[in-house]
């Protein structure tokens, strides 16, 4: 089977980062750790964030968990009350709405479709803001496009947000921050609002840019008070990450070697995308836009649905193209983007290779819809 439906890079972590964790663990106990992350963590953390966003924060202003998607999951236990709302845009990462809903909050989606570029139109983002929107969550590059947010559509967004949801903060989810290609550049939405808009929290971590998913390891970036009631939660749920998980992500942020490995992901995966954009482009009945970011494509196959076509849906497709060709890809539906499917590149070249002449063959031999 050629799985094209893994969301972590195939690399291994920096060097340094097995070197420093092998000598502590044969060198120091490994205690509880501090609730809210090593202080050495949280101050490079702080330090690396404020030059990425172009302001000074504090290791207060920081906390480790375990994962991106700890440090979200402990933020909405602490802001939402039951009824509050959270925009989310689709197609959006899987685990949003249902986080929200954990927590007591109510998901309010609002669609971009692949004919607008990705970008949200505004009339779509106006009918789900509202008085009970407590927050906005941006992800940039996006899992699953791959598109990636310019400052005037985050400026747009926040404009849409002040008229009509004039309490909401926006969330960025950051954790594919580093892996942009070509002209393309990562906006810090705190650059892009300067001064006028401050109500910003951000999520972000080590798991895509290092390597380092099985490390469990992510930040929360708020507000001193946020950070204190989260760490209270996360004090009561799950205490502090694994000691050994959080020197290495010291290690992986302080070591130039840590950037070796990350040169070295984008090479790759900018050699794949190359190849996805040629094979995926080729192909006459999909709709398809080069991903910017992250290392995902996300291609639109609804001319291969419905009446006189074999397929009802985007899962019926998939599980065919994995039962007769051997190729796992994701349906949209989960990401709520029903009618697409998304390919992860985050595979060796020669099974990509195949996999995509696999793709050409087999949509070039399926009817599209009359
Ligand atoms: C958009 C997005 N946010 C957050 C995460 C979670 O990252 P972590 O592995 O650090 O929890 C993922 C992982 O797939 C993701 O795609």
């Amino acid at each position: 089977m050629l799985d094209f439906s893994t969301g972590e890079p195939d690399f291994k972590p920096p060097a340094a980062v097995t070197a420093t964790v092998s000598e502590f663990l044969r060198t120091r106990p490994v205690h509880y750790p501090p609730v809210a992350g090593l202080t050495e963590l949280r101050e490079e953390v702080a330090l690396q964030l404020g030059a990425v966003h172009g302001r000074a924060f504090s290791s207060a202003e920081v906390m480790v968990s375990a994962g991106a998607k700890h440090a979200l999951a402990n933020l909405f236990m602490v802001t939402l009350s039951p009824g509050d709302e959270v925009v989310i845009l689709a197609p959006y990462w899987v685990s949003y709405p249902d986080m929200v809903r954990l927590a007591g909050g109510v998901p309010r989606v609002a669609t971009a479709r692949i004919e607008d570029r990705w970008q949200i139109r505004p009339e779509a983002l106006a009918a789900v803001l509202g008085p009970r929107t407590r927050f906005v969550v941006i992800n940039s590059p996006s899992n699953p496009t791959g598109a990636v947010l310019s400052g005037a559509e985050i400026q747009a967004i926040v404009a849409l947000i002040e008229e009509l949801a004039p309490s909401a903060w926006l969330i960025l989810d950051d954790i594919y921050r580093r892996l942009v290609y070509g002209d393309a550049k990562h906006v810090s939405a705190f650059r892009a609002l300067g001064d006028r808009f401050d109500r910003i929290v951000a999520v972000d971590g080590v798991s895509k840019s290092y390597a380092m998913t099985g490390y469990r390891i992510g930040f929360l970036l708020a507000p001193a008070p946020v950070i204190a009631a989260a760490s209270r939660i996360q004090g009561q749920m799950t205490s502090g990450v694994a000691m050994p998980s959080q020197v290495a992500a010291l290690a992986a942020l302080r070591d130039p070697a840590g950037e070796e490995v990350l040169a070295t992901m984008l090479g790759a995966f900018g050699r794949r995308r190359r190849l996805v954009i040629e094979e995926i482009g080729a192909i006459e009945s999909v709709g398809f836009l080069p991903p910017d970011g992250a290392f995902y494509a996300f291609f639109d196959v609804r001319r291969h649905l419905g009446p006189g076509t074999p397929f009802a849906d985007d899962l019926a497709l998939a599980t065919w193209l994995l039962e007769r060709e051997s190729v796992a890809l994701v349906p949209g539906t989960p990401f709520g983007a029903p009618g697409h499917l998304r390919l992860s590149y985050a595979t060796a070249d020669e099974d990509l290779r195949e996999g995509l002449s696999r793709l050409r063959a087999a949509f070039a031999a399926l009817p599209v819809a009359g």
